[in-house]
């Protein structure tokens, strides 16, 4: 099942849930029990194209008591760099596919007194596992769930059988919105919120809940979208003695990789700061896209987070 830091498992059902969502189910090869998780943990999947190898990670949706197998979903992103098209496309029941082990950087807090769940279309999936652990009701929770239209709604039924009292659809195409100013200014204390979906939504409601005075330990948010696009450029790692050009639909980390150089990761998101690297020289301007790095360590331009930043430089030399 294991070589270390990769688990090989194989798809066992795809199940097309929305015009955009695929739902897949990953078995271990070896049938061993897969590693006990938590929900809001994701794996980063290894996807192996022609001529790229693609990492995206995908919240595990499965309930975390079923270690037999793993599912995740995968919305066909409009502007996809590979990732998703490559799913979609290329992955069929029988393929075979190397994940990495789970990470959760979305736990729910443990000692809150209360849960508001607020997601964006694929933005339920970290949701489903937590509903599970949410199942037993010792702690109340909310779950509030925006999408394009009811056909769009991916998992509605297994929300509603698992949750029904608990959860509200919004449905764009019905006009219908959540009210973030009335949801956030009269919960309990010690409420913890939870956002994950598009940028816009997570902007909103971390937004709102400074405005009505929620602390920012207190709001949680996940977002994983694909490293931003920009133009080529090239990089010197200066351990490794390699010159690499970094092109447009790449990103730093996944050149690097490529050119045979581990950097540890988790998120591949720019949020768990695990692939912070050293700049040991920028002759230009580094385009710091990471929600790790402080206003400050940006300004000074000493470090980068390769899975999402880039620059535009003559010379880039990092210490790999
Ligand atoms: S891998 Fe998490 S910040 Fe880069």
């Amino acid at each position: 099942m294991s070589d270390g830091g990769s688990l090989h498992v194989e798809v066992t059902t795809i199940e097309q849930l929305t015009p955009l969502i695929k739902h897949f189910t990953l078995r271990p090869v070896d049938r061993a029990p897969l590693p006990a998780f938590s929900g809001g943990s994701h794996v980063v999947v290894v996807m192996r194209g022609a001529h790229r190898v693609y990492r995206n990670p995908y919240s595990l949706l499965s309930p975390p008591f079923d270690r037999s197998a793993y599912q995740i979903a995968v919305r066909r992103m409009e502007d996809s760099r590979g990732g998703s098209h490559f799913m979609h496309d290329q992955v069929f029941v029988g393929s075979r596919l190397e994940i990495a082990h789970p990470v959760n950087l979305f736990p729910l807090d443990k000692i809150a007194r209360k849960h508001v769940l607020i997601a964006g279309g694929i933005g339920i999936t970290p949701f489903l596992a937590q509903l599970e652990d949410l199942h037993d009701g010792v702690i109340p929770y909310e779950l509030h769930y925006a999408v394009r239209s009811p056909a769009h709604a991916a998992f509605a039924d297994r929300l509603r059988a698992l949750a029904a009292d608990s959860v509200k659809f919004y449905h764009d195409s019905e006009a219908q919105e959540i009210d973030y100013d009335g949801l956030l200014s009269g919960q309990p204390l010690g409420t913890h919120v939870y956002v994950c979906g598009p940028a816009g939504m997570i902007n909103r409601v971390i937004a709102t809940a400074r405005r009505w005075g929620w602390p920012d330990s207190h709001v949680h948010w996940e977002k994983f979208s694909a490293p931003p696009v920009g133009d080529a450029f090239e990089v010197f790692l200066a351990r490794a003695k390699i010159g690499l050009r970094v092109l447009p639909d790449q990103s730093l980390l996944e050149a690097i990789e490529a050119a045979g150089v581990e950097v540890p990761y988790l998120c591949r998101g720019g949020v768990c700061g695990f692939c912070r690297t050293t700049v040991l020289e920028a002759d230009g301007e580094l385009l710091h896209h990471d929600h790790y790095l402080s206003d400050a360590d940006k300004a000074r331009g000493k470090s980068i987070m390769p899975c999402v930043s880039r620059a535009i430089c003559k010379s880039l030399v990092l210490d790999l």
